[in-house]
């Protein structure tokens, strides 16, 4: 299997901002947090099952996995995936950055229950009510509210037009493999089951099952996006000069000099959703205790017209880290034009990506002489391949830069006082107190 790959980390801008010397503390922090993250060790290490899951991944599973999704693509028009945070966002990061802009071919995959919006809910349900249409729930904890709501909805929906042998074929639940109601609904009715394994958080499971089947179904090839985290696993594996390291080393000592606001930008629309999945991946793992990097994003050029002031000359807190594709999907060239009332002639014959190249150097430049350190991520193309790559080096990143700033990268305590409250206002037995 041929896969492009040129995957590289330029620091050239971030080592005007940081001496020798503090460069030098955090090698030696990360070092130590390679070892203990490897040797399994470390804060949290009952969650380390994502590290080597592209090679010890449940093998039949992923077969079921590829059948499951070719049922869908018989049966369905229309594939719901109700998930929310680490249930949702690394297959709708691969769905956007792998599918084209307007044509629609094969199933339609939308996302629900990853917001309480009653609007959202009530169009929904309106659309699929004449389509063919399956569902894949996809819940950790099998427990949470926002998916537990709207799979009710989906599932009357459901029951109302497939006979009961035949919602087999139209259900799918992704969800722990001994506990949670998710799991009692699947075994109840006999619907398809896959896992989210019990050492990986939701975050760090887009290579299980949790992001292959929509990705799947959708028919991208989750043989090439597992070989990407293969490939960056052997690469990042022991290896104290890796890339991963080196990204882990910059942004912690960027923080130490009060880059405290970290940007992730792309010039590449489709990307948009790399980055939520992103914020997720670094907030919910650093955002602790006081501490953390907090993790934006922004779309350029698009951007550059209603942020680009404040990062030019806001306060001077900012990072900023550009995944850069060198090879887009298409490209055109600017046509010549012989009135040329636009004054566009002396770009004719030059493509579009190329301008859109000239404005990253250009936006490199003018935000470094604004005081923006800059972190760049070369990735070959948008493929499978590459988005494998990107998404391991990550998330091995993510552990090392949580030891490395003396967090616990692996739990998210913070994310239940919003939950805890709302039950107790919305009367949950058990929540009275
Ligand atoms: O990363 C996480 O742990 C969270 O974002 C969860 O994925 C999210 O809260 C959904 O939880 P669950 O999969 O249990 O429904």
């Amino acid at each position: 299997m041929g896969c492009m790959m040129s995957f590289s980390v330029d620091l050239e801008s971030a080592k005007r901002f940081v001496s020798e010397e503090e460069l030098k503390q955090f090698k030696v922090k990360a070092e130590e947090a390679l070892k203990s993250l490897e040797s399994k060790n470390g804060l949290g290490s009952d969650f380390l099952g994502w590290h080597d899951y592209p090679l010890s991944y449940d093998k039949e599973e992923f077969e079921r996995i590829k059948k499951a999704a070719l049922t869908i693509q018989r049966t369905s028009e229309v594939l719901v995936v109700i998930g929310i945070g680490g249930s949702y966002l690394g297959a709708k990061a691969a769905i956007d950055a792998l599918s084209p802009y307007f044509e629609n071919d094969g199933v339609e995959v939308i996302f629900a229950g990853n917001s309480i919006s009653s609007s959202y809910l009530t169009q929904l349900k309106d659309y699929l009510w004449d389509k063919d249409f399956s569902v894949n729930v996809i819940s950790k904890s099998g427990t949470t509210t926002e998916p537990a709501i709207a799979f009710r909805f989906i599932l009357d929906i459901l029951k109302k037009k497939y006979m009961k042998e035949e919602l087999k074929e139209h259900i799918f639940l992704t969800t722990d493999k001994e506990k949670g109601a998710l799991r009692e609904i699947g075994l109840k009715n006999g619907y398809e089951m896959f896992t989210v394994p019990q050492d990986m958080g939701g975050r760090y499971s887009v290579f299980s099952a949790v992001g292959l089947l929509p990705i799947a179904s959708k028919g991208y090839d989750i043989d090439k996006l597992l070989l990407g985290a293969k490939d960056a696993y052997k690469a990042f594996l022991g290896n104290n000069n890796s890339y991963a390291m080196e990204y882990a080393i910059y942004r912690n000592a960027l923080l130490s000099k009060n880059f405290d606001i970290e940007i992730l930008e792309s010039y590449e629309p489709c990307l948009q959703f790399v980055s939520e999945w992103w914020k997720q991946l670094f907030g919910e793992s650093e955002g602790k205790e006081g501490k953390g990097i907090y993790p934006a994003s922004c779309i350029f050029t698009t951007d550059l017209h209603s942020m680009g002031q404040y990062v030019q000359e806001g306060r001077r807190n900012l990072f900023e880290t550009v995944i850069n594709v060198k090879v887009p999907k298409q490209d055109l060239d600017i046509p010549f034009d012989k009135d040329n009332t636009d004054g566009l002639n002396y770009i004719a014959s030059k493509s579009i990506d190329y301008v859109n190249k000239t404005a990253m150097e250009a936006t490199s430049k003018a935000h470094f002489d604004g005081g923006v350190p800059q972190i760049r991520i070369n990735i070959e193309e948008i493929d499978e391949y590459n988005l494998g790559y990107l998404f391991y080096f990550f998330m091995k990143s993510c552990a090392i830069s949580g030891y490395v700033l003396g967090v616990n990268p692996f739990n998210q305590p913070g994310v239940e006082a919003y939950k805890v409250n709302m039950f107790k206002m919305l009367g949950k037995p058990g929540y009275e107190k």
